[in-house]
């Protein structure tokens, strides 16, 4: 198989930058999407000593009004994995939250799906970023969820929540369309982040929160994994934990563990007229 070609969205994240360095490590190109020329060079020197090649393209995922938008970054980089990594942070009030961590990133899933070439699309969500309470959440755990909603974080929430959605509902048909396709639709879902050093330990999978929250670099190590698996597919809730990553990605990638509970899938597929 050829070397993949990864397309990262939000290449300059806290996030982004743990991640770019393990996957050119991994003899992966990487094309990194930054929005501040600036950043040009900070990105281009993590490439120094790895054997994967990594390029950037410098464009504002504000402008990414429409799936063709979208759709002529995938021409140019001709990707074979998407990942999205960006967010607005809440940063330029609601309205880009809405245009970034909804809009842009809904136009990417489209097209990625769209795209025969791409066979990964990775999405960094949010643990509490789901409507109905999982069996395996304590009710502590579905209030901090509930809060979130309705007063911490209420536009992120509805913003991060149509992508998940509809990255969900189209990975759900095209397996029941197109069952022969190798696509491998991930919802990683980390919860509160910190900038603490890895741990290289997690809890994964279906999860409680307790108090507990995971730094930006398990998030990262974890992301690489992931993506190196064949299995992994679903959405991947994440905090840190005792489990080594790599025995925790195994676990949940082979054994088709989802933390989707009893979300409704369905209503999601009819929602977007799919
Ligand atoms: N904060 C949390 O506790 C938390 C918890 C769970 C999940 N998440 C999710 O984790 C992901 C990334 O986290 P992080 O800590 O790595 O975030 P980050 O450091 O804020 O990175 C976000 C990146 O998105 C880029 N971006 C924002 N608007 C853009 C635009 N219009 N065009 C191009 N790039 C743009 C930013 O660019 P600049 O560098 O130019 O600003 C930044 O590099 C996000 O999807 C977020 O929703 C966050």
């Amino acid at each position: 198989m050829s070397v993949p070609q990864v397309l990262l969205l939000g290449g300059h994240g806290k996030i982004a930058l743990y991640l770019t360095p393990l996957l050119l490590a991994r003899s992966w190109n990487v094309t990194s999407v930054i929005r501040n020329p600036d950043h040009e060079a900070e990105i281009l020197k993590l490439g120094q000593g790895k054997p994967g090649k990594v390029s950037v393209l410098v464009s504002s995922l504000d402008d990414i009004k429409s799936v063709a938008d979208a759709q002529a970054i995938l021409d140019k980089v001709s990707p074979e994995y998407v990942v999205w990594a960006a967010g607005a942070g809440g940063k330029g009030g609601v309205q880009r939250t809405y245009a970034v961590d909804q809009d842009a990133a809904k136009h990417f899933i489209t097209s990625s799906f769209a795209t025969p070439q791409v066979r990964k699309f990775l999405l960094i969500s949010h643990l509490g970023s789901r409507k109905t309470r999982p069996s395996w959440f304590s009710s502590a755990d579905w209030d901090r969820t509930l809060k979130l909603w309705d007063s911490i974080l209420p536009d992120y929430c509805k913003a991060k929540w149509e992508a998940d959605q509809l990255q969900t509902a189209l990975a759900a048909v095209t397996k029941r369309r197109d069952p022969k396709r190798r696509f491998q639709s991930i919802n990683l879902r980390p919860g509160t982040l910190t900038d603490e050093p890895a741990t290289g330990k997690v809890s994964l999978g279906q999860i409680p929160i307790g108090d507990r929250n995971v730094s930006r670099e398990n998030v990262a190590i974890v992301a690489d994994r992931l993506l190196a698996s064949e299995d992994a597919e679903g959405w991947v809730d994440l905090l840190n934990g005792d489990e080594p990553i790599d025995d925790a990605v195994e676990r949940v990638a082979k054994g088709k563990i989802d933390a989707i509970g009893d979300e409704d899938v369905d209503g999601m597929i009819q929602k977007f007229g799919l």
